[in-house]
Formats: structure tokens, C-alpha cells, sequence
């Protein structure tokens, strides 16, 4: 697997499951929680050691019990977590803290690798004492680096102008309905990596059928075209799916170069 280095001097992998619909009913966001981590039982069997995972996701837990009963060594996994924007969790520096003290004892860990602020706090106040908590358990070794997600350039501006530890990541979304070209050349200009999530959705099927188009060149398919995409120009991905053949598919992605001219055309989909 290829690696991304921060600019901590920490390597995240370039390709990860998201796992946002992982144990739940019918594989819905929104459905009852059933215990089944098969899918992400899958994707660790197939070759995923990043998965990503939030507190709004209700799945941490699950993800936990997946991974330590993997008899993989927790070292080989890179897990991220994220906090969610709102009161409950952000409103005050012990809220954040037992925010994170429940996402490792629910990870069944000793140190997150990678711990994200979800969505952009509104309050300027509440974004700084979540940042500084975060930082305090970088200090402390329990979290690897901190990042954000769905932040804008004017958001990382904000965050850049009181941190002591730079965000080490913005998750975004990237696929072709919504690529964030400004906010992805931003970040590569201040140190930032890009993680792509969503990277195969939002794909129209006359998208789909050029990406097809494309992929002949290469023996790949559109998902495997958008996703070599995204590595060949350094944007981590996390795709998930619940069918192995897609997970193996979706990690099949290190044995071909695009083109400048294919990713041209990719990048005007
Ligand atoms: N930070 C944020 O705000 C945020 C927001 C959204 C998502 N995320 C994270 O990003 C992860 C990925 O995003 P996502 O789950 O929304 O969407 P995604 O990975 O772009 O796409 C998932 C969908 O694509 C299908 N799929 C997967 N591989 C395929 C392939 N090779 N060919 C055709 N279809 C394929 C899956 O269906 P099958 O299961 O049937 O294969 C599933 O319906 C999430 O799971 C979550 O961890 C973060």
C-alpha cells in the first residue's frame, strides 16, 4: 500500500474504507444499529488497514470490536475518528475531552491515529478550546495527528492563524459532481492532506460510461479510473462498499499510470 506522508512525518495510506453505513440495517446511514461488521470484516480481509470512522456514525464501538478480533496488530491499522460540531461535544474543553476518552475506549485503543473535527464550528471561541484539547492529547501520545473536515480555505485560514499543531488533514468531499479543486490546491500549497470522502459518488452515468471509456486503455473500470485519479495527483480516498468484489476492485488501483491527457478529461467530467 502507498502512503502519504504528513507534515507530522506520519504516513497515512493513500486508499482506506469508509465504513459510515457499516452495522447498520439494510446499510443505511440512518438505520438501527444490527452489530453485523461483516463488510468491514471484508475489507480488512481484502487488504484496508485505514478505516474511517466518526462519532456520528454510532459505529465506533463496532469498529473497535472488528479490529481487535482481527488478530491483526493494532500498529498495522491507521483508525480515524471524528468529533462532531455540535454543544454536546464541543461546548466546553471536558466535553471534548470526554469525547475523545469515549472514541478510545470505544476503539478498544491506547493512541487514534487520526482524530477529525467533523464539520466547521461556527463559534470561533469553541473551535479554539476543541483544537487546544486535541492538541493536548497529541502531547500526550493518545492521538497520532488532528485534522479537520469540510472546512473551507477561509476555515483552515482561521485554524492556521491560533494552532500549534497545524491540521495534518481536511477531509472533503471530492468526486466528479463536487471535485474542490480551490480548496485541494490550497492545502497542497500549506502542508495539508487532502482525503477524499464520497470519492465514488454523485457519478452520472454518462460520467461513468467516459470513465468506462477511459479505463479500456487500462483494463480498469470507472471506479478504478475517479480512484487512481484522486492517488495519482496525492488525495487519499476512502471508499466503501459492503461487496468484497468491489472492496478488492477498489484497491486494485497501483498497477497503472493515467495518462495527462485522461486526467485531463477526468478533471473536466
Ligand atoms: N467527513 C464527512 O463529512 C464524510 C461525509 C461522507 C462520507 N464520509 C466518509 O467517506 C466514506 C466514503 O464515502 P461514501 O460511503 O459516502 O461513498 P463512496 O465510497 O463514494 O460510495 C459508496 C457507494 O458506492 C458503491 N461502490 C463502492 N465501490 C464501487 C465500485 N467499485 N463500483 C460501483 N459501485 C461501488 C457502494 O455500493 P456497494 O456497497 O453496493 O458496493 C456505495 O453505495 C464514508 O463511508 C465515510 O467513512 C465522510
Amino acid at each position: 500500500m502507498e502512503k502519504v506522508a504528513l507534515a507530522n512525518g506520519i504516513e497515512i495510506p493513500i486508499v482506506g474504507t469508509g465504513t459510515n453505513t457499516y452495522g447498520k440495517e439494510d446499510n443505511q446511514y440512518n438505520g438501527e444499529l444490527n452489530g453485523d461488521f461483516s463488510a468491514l470484516e471484508s475489507a480488512i480481509e481484502v487488504g484496508y488497514r485505514l478505516i474511517d470512522t466518526a462519532i456520528s456514525y454510532r459505529n465506533e464501538a463496532g469498529v473497535g470490536k472488528t479490529v481487535a478480533e482481527s488478530g491483526i496488530p493494532r500498529e498495522e491499522f491507521y483508525l480515524t475518528t471524528k468529533i462532531p460540531a455540535d454543544d454536546r461535544y464541543v461546548g466546553s474543553k471536558e466535553s471534548v475531552e470526554q469525547t475523545i476518552l469515549n472514541s478510545l475506549e470505544n476503539l478498544r485503543t491506547d493512541y487514534i491515529d487520526l482524530y477529525l473535527i467533523h464539520h466547521p464550528i461556527e463559534s470561533i471561541e469553541k473551535l479554539k478550546h476543541t483544537w487546544e484539547v486535541l492538541e493536548s492529547f497529541v502531547d500526550k501520545g493518545q492521538i497520532k495527528s488532528i485534522g479537520v473536515s469540510n472546512f473551507t480555505v477561509e476555515m483552515l485560514e482561521t485554524i492556521k492563524g491560533f494552532a500549534r499543531i497545524q491540521p495534518a488533514v481536511n477531509q472533503i468531499q471530492s468526486n466528479p459532481h463536487t471535485w474542490n479543486d480551490e480548496v485541494i490546491e490550497y492545502m497542497k500549497n500549506n502542508n495539508i492532506v487532502a482525503e477524499a470522502w464520497g470519492p465514488l459518488s454523485r457519478v452520472t452515468d454518462e460520467q461513468k460510461a467516459r470513465l468506462e471509456q477511459i479505463g479500456e486503455n487500462y483494463g480498469k473500470n470507472w471506479g478504478q479510473v475517479l480512484l487512481r485519479y484522486q492517488i495519482q495527483r496525492g488525495v487519499v480516498v476512502i471508499p466503501k462498499s459492503h461487496n468484497k468484489e468491489r472492496q478488492l476492485s477498489n484497491l486494485d488501483i497501483f498497477d497503472f499510470d493515467l495518462t495527462v491527457e485522461d486526467t485531463v478529461i477526468i478533471k473536466s467530467l
